[in-house]
C-alpha cells in the first residue's frame, strides 16, 4: 500500500517531469578534469577469482588432460583464449571459503598420489586435488596474469602457511624448495600477491577482529619473498560489507611494516534469505540489485576514510577481492554450486561497480570478481564442450583501456532512476587517459526505460575523433545460452556528434558505453 507520502512523491515527480518535458529530453553535463596529481587506476581492478567451488575448477577451467575438449595441462584451450582476451591482469586462488580447508601439500606430486579431501563448504563433494600449485600457477605464467594466493590460515599453522611461501617462492637449496624441484618445477613462481585467510570473521574462523588481527601479525611475520619477486603483499582478510569495526581494528593493530592490502567484499545480493532469480527477475528486484551495487561507493568511501585516519599517506590498499551478483541458483543445479545465468542486470554491475573503483583508484589497487567460470557472476559459463561469454565478460573487455591509465576525475549531476517512492543514480562514468595520449570514457545507464542524453566539453583533452563501443539489449533478462552464445556481444556505437567542442551523446536505457579519443 502506497503511504501519503509517497502518492506525494510521485505527483510531484510527475509534475517535475511536465515541467522539464520528460526526464529523457534533460540534458547532463559532464566535465572531465585533467589533473597532474591523479592516480593511475592499476590493471589489478580488473582481476578475477577462481575457487574450488561448483564447476568453477572441474569441470569448468580444468577437465583435465585426457579430455576430448582441447586443452593445455587439462586446462580448456578455449577458456585460456578468452581471458587472455580479456587481459586479466591477477587471478585469486583457491578460494573464498575453500582457502581456509586448503592443505597446499594435496595438491602437490604425482597425481595418483594425492589424497582426496571433502569440499565442506561447497556442496559436500569429494575432491581429488588433481589441480594444484603447479597447475595454479603455470596456468598464470601461461595467462601472463598475476597470481593472487589465498592462503589457509583458519585450518592451518604458521609452519604450514610458511613452508608454502617456502616452497613457491625460495630460488633452490631449502628443504622446500628441493620438494618443489622433486615436484618438477625447478624455478621459483613470482608469486608477490598472498592473502592471509578469507573471511576470518565468518567460514575462515569465526574469528574476532582484535584476535584475528593478532593471529595476522604472527602469520605476516614469518613470511618473506626470498629474494624472489620484489617484495611480498600480504593481504589481510577484511570486511563484509559495512562492517567499519573490523577495518578499524585491522587499521589499528596491525603495523603498517607487516602488511600491504586489507580486503573488503561485498555482493550485490538483495536478501540473502531471498535472493531471487538470475533471469526470471522483475524490475523490483533488478532496483534492489542495483541499489546495493551501487552502495559499493559508499562502502569504499566510508572504509576508505578509516584508513586514512590510521595510513594518510595511503600506504596501505584497498583490495575489493570478492564483488558481484549474487542469485538463486538455476534449478536443477546444485544449491552449493552458485551456478547462475548471466544478464544485462550483470552487465550494469559491472559497467557501474568498475567506474566505482576507477574513480577510487588512488586508494582501490586491487578488485576480484566473483568467479571466473560458472560461478556466481562469471565472465564465462560452459556445458560440457560448450562455452559462451557473459555480458559481464564483455563489459570488463570493454573496459580493459582502463589498465594502467591516467584517471581523469569527472564530475556531473546524475539524473535519477525513480522506481516507486526510491530513487538512484541513473548515470555512473569514469574516465582515463592512456601511455599512449589516448583517452578512453566508460558511461552506464542503469534506467530500464529512459535513454540519457549528456554532454561533455572536450576542448582540454585534445581529442581529434571519437570512437565508441556499446553493450545493449532490448530486454532487461537477456543473455547468451549455449545455442544462442552471441546474441549480447559489443556493437560499435554512433549515437554521438562533437559540437563546438562538446561531445554530445544519446545513451540508451540499460547500456554501457566506451568511448576512445585519440
Ligand atoms: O564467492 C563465494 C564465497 O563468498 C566465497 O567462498 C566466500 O569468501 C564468500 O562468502
Amino acid at each position: 500500500m502506497k503511504t501519503r507520502k509517497s502518492i506525494l512523491m510521485t505527483i510531484m515527480a510527475v509534475l517535475f517531469c511536465l515541467a522539464m518535458g520528460s526526464s529523457q529530453s534533460s540534458n547532463t553535463r559532464i566535465k572531465i578534469e585533467t589533473k597532474e596529481d591523479a592516480p593511475i587506476i592499476s590493471k589489478h581492478i580488473y582481476g578475477h577469482f577462481a575457487e574450488h567451488l561448483g564447476r568453477c575448477i572441474y569441470g569448468g577451467l580444468y577437465v583435465g588432460e585426457d579430455s576430448a575438449i582441447p586443452n593445455t595441462n587439462g586446462v580448456r584451450n578455449d577458456i585460456i583464449d578468452a581471458l587472455i582476451d580479456l587481459k586479466i591482469p591477477n587471478l585469486r586462488w583457491p578460494g573464498g571459503c575453500f582457502a581456509d580447508t586448503y592443505h597446499w601439500k594435496d595438491g602437490v606430486g604425482p597425481k595418483e598420489n594425492r589424497p582426496e579431501m571433502v569440499n565442506r563448504w561447497w556442496g559436500g563433494v569429494i575432491e581429488d586435488n588433481s589441480f594444484g600449485t603447479h597447475d595454479f600457477l603455470n596456468l598464470c605464467e601461461v595467462l601472463d596474469a598475476e597470481p593472487y594466493l589465498a592462503a589457509n590460515v583458519g585450518s592451518s599453522t604458521v609452519q604450514e602457511f610458511t613452508e608454502y611461501v617456502e616452497y613457491v617462492l625460495h630460488k633452490g637449496g631449502s628443504p622446500m624448495a628441493d620438494y618443489r624441484q622433486q615436484n618438477g618445477r625447478e624455478k621459483p613462481w613470482d608469486v608477490k600477491i598472498w592473502g592471509v585467510g578469507n573471511e576470518m570473521w565468518g567460514c575462515g574462523g569465526n574469528m574476532t577482529p582484535e584476535y584475528y588481527a593478532n593471529i595476522y601479525r604472527q602469520y605476516a611475520t614469518f613470511m618473506t619473498d626470498w629474494n624472489n619477486s620484489d617484495g611480498i603483499y600480504r593481504v589481510a582478510s577484511g570486511a563484509s560489507e559495512d562492517d567499519y569495526h573490523w577495518t578499524e581494528v585491522l587499521m589499528r593493530d596491525i603495523p603498517k611494516s607487516l602488511i600491504e592490502g586489507v580486503a573488503l567484499h561485498s555482493y550485490s545480493v538483495i536478501d540473502w534469505d531471498d535472493k531471487g532469480p538470475s533471469v526470471d527477475f522483475t524490475e523490483d528486484h533488478y532496483f534492489k540489485t542495483m541499489k546495493k551495487a551501487l552502495r559499493m561507493d559508499e562502502l569504499i568511501t566510508k572504509h576508505v576514510a578509516i584508513m586514512d585516519k590510521y595510513d594518510p599517506e595511503k600506504k596501505i590498499d584497498l583490495i575489493v577481492d570478492e564483488w558481484g551478483g549474487w542469485y538463486n541458483v538455476e534449478e536443477g543445479t546444485n544449491p552449493g554450486f552458485l551456478y547462475q545465468q548471466n544478464t544485462m542486470r550483470d552487465a550494469m554491475i559491472a559497467g557501474t561497480t568498475l567506474n566505482i573503483f576507477n574513480n577510487h583508484s588512488d586508494r582501490v589497487k586491487m578488485a576480484n570478481l566473483a568467479q571466473t567460470v560458472n560461478v556466481l557472476q562469471a565472465v564465462i559459463l560452459t556445458d560440457e564442450e560448450k562455452m559462451l561469454l557473459t555480458p559481464t565478460y564483455h563489459v570488463m573487455k570493454m573496459y580493459n583501456v582502463h589498465h594502467d591509465s591516467k584517471l581523469l576525475p569527472v564530475s556531473f549531476d546524475s539524473p535519477m532512476y525513480t522506481y516507486g517512492d526510491d530513487e538512484l543514480a541513473a548515470l555512473s562514468v569514469s574516465a582515463s587517459q592512456d601511455q599512449k595520449g589516448k583517452v578512453h570514457i566508460s558511461l552506464t545507464n542503469i534506467d530500464p526505460s529512459n535513454d540519457l542524453q549528456v554532454n561533455i566539453p572536450i576542448s582540454d583533452l585534445d581529442v581529434k575523433k571519437f570512437t565508441a563501443q556499446i553493450l545493449a539489449s532490448k530486454n532487461l533478462q537477456d543473455h547468451n545460452e549455449f545455442d544462442e552464445p552471441n546474441k549480447i556481444t559489443p556493437e560499435e556505437f554512433k549515437d554521438f556528434k562533437v559540437k563546438k567542442g562538446t561531445l554530445e551523446i544519446t545513451i540508451p536505457a540499460f547500456s554501457v558505453i566506451v568511448f576512445e579519443g585519440q
